[in-house]
């Protein structure tokens, strides 16, 4: 429980970012235990949270790193990542970034578009190396997400469209410095309808039989992330099933022989062990409510104002009777708003306040805007 940490948090000046590694390490343990049931390999995406510590804990665990960016895998391999378990994916690759995966010889990239292919075979011929590539397919499903983190419909700038394969294996023919070992999928974030993924299997099947009926084996199956947590019940639900997860996906997945299936988990590994901490600066009366004015805003913690996500919300401090909080930040924007009519106990100046399940996506879009100092990173044991 976050609260059994209070007297810790109460010394640290605010607004900063507390991670409860003990929870972590039970998530992992939990992750490993459930894909080792099948031979399942686990990459953690690394976009969520990139924090050393946390990616120590990723390391000792043994999963893999995903990566959309050169600084992500200079990072990961910084960290203790193999290169053998780092996948690269992205839409737009820089050179620079494709060169350094290949001078690190990672283990795939995710390519994303046929003019990619034609580039990376170009970079690596004048490397005279061959690469490692799984193509990151369009599965046209859809995740039941928030639309800002749904990547897995056509309509989206992510992947291959199915139209494009006839002409993208008719390409991969004449480039001899990409070897085709895969294929990669990710429909989305925060998918808490199983069903999803369901139909993401139905998918992979299908395009697995398209690729065999071209007589093109595949040893990689890589159906990404998205897993979502419960971002109401951080208590109840600290930990999100895994135990369902993997086992849809051993249940609906059509593999062959000795294909291997990878995943790529960001916000479910994380999401929860993390909370942004903060104190009420200002209560100042409005309308309808009163605003309780923190002393962190969008500026550590874009999520709300980005998707309007929801994130608990709670006084640490005080017991007194509930009433209703506008919560927001300092930021000069009116999107900077944490909650609207939050039922908090009685709340009052200096009063702590834990912005729960913030640890995927929150300190790693932290922005200076406004000029504002960068938020501490503080780690509980
Ligand atoms: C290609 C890819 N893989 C994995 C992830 C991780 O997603 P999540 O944090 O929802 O598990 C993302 C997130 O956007 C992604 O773009």
């Amino acid at each position: 429980m976050l609260k059994d940490y209070l007297q810790e948090l109460e010394q640290h000046p605010t607004p900063f970012f507390a991670y409860d590694l003990k929870l972590l390490r039970q998530t992992l343990q939990q992750v490993k235990k459930e894909a080792d049931k099948y031979n399942f390999q686990v990459h953690y995406a690394l976009k969520a949270n990139t924090n050393s510590p946390i990616l120590t804990e990723m390391v000792a665990a043994g999963l893999g790193a995903d990566c959309v960016s050169g600084n992500e895998i200079r990072r990961a391999i910084e960290s203790g990542f193999s290169p053998d378990h780092v996948v690269f994916a992205g839409v737009g690759k820089s050179d620079a970034e494709i060169n350094f995966a290949l001078e690190q010889d990672i283990f795939c990239f995710n390519c994303e578009s046929s003019h990619e292919l034609a580039v990376l075979n170009e970079l690596a011929a004048e490397k005279n190396t061959v690469a490692r590539i799984a193509l990151r397919i369009n599965p046209n499903v859809n995740a039941n997400t928030h639309k800002y983190i749904t990547t897995g419909l056509e309509e989206n700038k992510f992947g291959i469209n199915s139209w494009e394969l006839p002409d993208v294996l008719k390409q991969l023919q004449q480039l001899q410095h990409l070897r085709l070992i895969g294929i990669h999928f990710h429909i989305g974030s925060q998918i808490t309808d199983l069903s999803a993924f369901r139909n993401l299997c139905t998918r992979v099947n299908e395009f697995q039989e398209w690729f065999l009926s071209h007589n093109v084996a595949l040893e990689h199956i890589n159906v990404g992330g998205g897993l979502g947590v419960d971002y109401y019940h951080p208590e109840e639900h600290p930990i999100p099933d895994f135990e369902a997860y993997f086992s849809l996906f051993n249940q609906f997945l059509e593999l062959r022989p000795g294909q291997q299936v990878h995943f790529e988990l960001g916000r479910a590994l994380v999401a929860q062990c993390g909370s942004l901490i903060s104190k009420v600066l200002y209560i100042k009366k409005g309308m309808t409510t009163n605003f309780a004015i923190l002393d962190a805003g969008m500026t550590e913690l874009i999520r709300p104002a980005l998707y309007q996500s929801y994130h608990k919300i709670e006084n640490m401090s005080s017991q007194l009777s509930e009433d209703k909080y506008d919560v927001v930040g300092p930021i000069c924007e009116s999107s900077d708003c944490f909650g609207k009519a939050v039922m908090l106990p009685e709340t009052n100046r200096g009063d702590l306040i834990a912005i729960r399940t913030a640890g995927a996506y929150g300190e790693v879009m932290a922005s200076q805007y406004n000029l504002r100092d960068k938020a501490q990173a503080v780690y509980l044991n």
